[in-house]
């Protein structure tokens, strides 16, 4: 089978070793792919938004199977795109993709169907946006409708901060047309959880659970980024709560999207608040994690192209979808600076792995032969063992034997879980 995978970061890396460890697998090709995955797929020099070459390269190359993994071309109808051309996929149409892509559609879909979720208002003026918020306890969260780069969430202290907020969304748009409408939200309080399910519209096959690290410095401080670390499982998550996330939250939001003909098809990924009111939902997104994907399919025991292509045919409650009983850690070694500002272009030496380890490369380029550093997040280093304490300990031994200049990395990925089993 030709598989075609859109997307190039180290979720998508992730994806691909996965997806070659099934023997009908003949070739992969990474769109665009990057500097690392150049060592498992024939990356390929297309944007993973630009949908109509990605649907003529697919056309002429007579690809059987694809995995759409980023959020943008998903929104944008990627896999309308390919499947009008008869192409079988794995990812959501765009009129599901719709539950990442608009906030205000998602918070509506939960008021609608009774899906616990933080209490809301939405608005598309600026001065009842204002008004409003005057009144609200702090802190308060203000959300942009649109699609942010993952940082379109900003959580105000005073009014005055509330008030810049909703400035520099709605006025000044620093997130363009994303900011358009807003959503107000009470703010939550608990450990977080991200819960990637595998569900083909009928049935909800749920992944391990992980637990990310959204700052970019250690304890939880320094800027939101798009992950610099992850766990699985997450201590936090326990077989009693996902029993009560499934009842009140994985099957409801399916049955939601099918009432409201968006059916669902894909990776769901439930980002959970555990608050003493019960898991309530921050954000779905229409897509697989990052950095959660690196630490949820090294414990995949199943095979993923069979799981992905019976979610496409709807024959998921028929597949098999086992982890293993294990724990798996991934520590990001991203450019010193990110998520602000950082110099690029460092050759990167990586260490050998064991079997039970990996390095997914998620921003890294062939330059003259020799891979060198593009991106913010560079890197992730990730260890499956028998237990967290051991999966912690062996991604640090295996981060520490990378090699680039400027190399940053948090030293506390796993600190929470750790501490929350004893
Ligand atoms: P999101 O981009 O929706 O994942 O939001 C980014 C982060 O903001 C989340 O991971 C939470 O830590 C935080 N957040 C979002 N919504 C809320 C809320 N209602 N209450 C508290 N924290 C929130
Ligand atoms: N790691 C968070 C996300 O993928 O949105």
């Amino acid at each position: 089978m030709k598989i075609m995978v859109v997307g190039g970061g180290g979720r998508e890396h992730a994806i691909i070793k996965a997806l070659k460890k099934n023997p009908t697998v003949t070739e992969i090709f990474a769109l665009p792919g990057n500097g690392g995955i150049a060592a498992d797929a024939t990356c390929v020099d297309i944007g993973a938004k630009d949908i109509d070459a990605i649907s003529a390269f697919a056309k002429e190359n007579a690809i059987d199977f694809a995995v759409v993994a980023p959020d943008d071309p998903l929104v944008l109808g990627c896999v309308d795109a390919l499947e009008a051309l008869g192409i079988p996929c794995f990812g959501p149409r765009a009129n599901a993709a719709i539950i990442e892509g608009s906030k205000v559609f998602s918070k509506n879909l939960m008021k609608k169907y009774g899906i616990p979720t933080a209490s809301y208002e939405v608005f598309d003026d600026i001065h009842a946006a204002i008004a409003y918020a005057q009144d609200c306890p702090l802190p308060i969260v203000v959300k942009a409708d649109g699609l942010a780069l993952g940082k379109g969430v900003l959580i105000a202290n005073s009014r005055h901060e509330v008030n810049e907020a909703l400035r520099s969304l709605m006025e000044e748009k620093i997130f363009g047309t994303s900011g358009s409408s807003v959503v107000i939200e009470e703010f939550l309080t608990g450990p977080e959880v991200s819960v990637l399910a595998f569900t083909d519209g009928k049935v909800v096959r749920p992944m391990v659970s992980s637990m990310d690290h959204k700052r970019a410095r250690d304890n939880d401080e320094g800027l939101n980024t798009g992950g610099m670390g992850t766990v699985a499982p997450n201590p936090y998550y326990t077989k009693e709560i996902a029993d009560l996330c499934m009842e009140t939250i994985f099957l409801p939001t399916i049955q939601a999207m099918n009432a409201e003909g968006r059916t669902f098809k894909g990776c769901l990924y439930f980002g959970l608040m555990l608050t003493p009111n019960g898991p309530k939902v921050i954000e779905y997104n229409c897509r697989f994690g990052d950095p959660e994907t690196q630490v949820v399919l090294p414990l995949l025991e199943s095979d993923l192209l069979t799981i992905m292509r019976a979610v496409a045919d709807g024959t998921l409650a028929d597949t098999d979808v086992t982890f293993s009983s294990g724990a798996a850690c991934c520590v990001v070694c991203a450019s010193d600076g990110y998520p602000g500002s950082y110099k690029t272009g460092y050759p990167i030496t990586l260490p050998k792995t064991a079997e039970n380890e990996e390095i997914y490369v998620a921003g890294a380029k062939c330059k003259d032969g020799t891979v060198v550093t593009s991106g913010g997040r560079v890197l992730g280093t990730v260890a499956v063992r028998e237990t967290l304490r051991d999966a912690v300990d062996a991604a640090y031994a295996l981060a520490d034997k990378v090699s680039f200049e400027n190399k940053y990395y948090r030293s506390d990925i796993g600190k929470r879980a750790l501490a929350a089993m004893e």
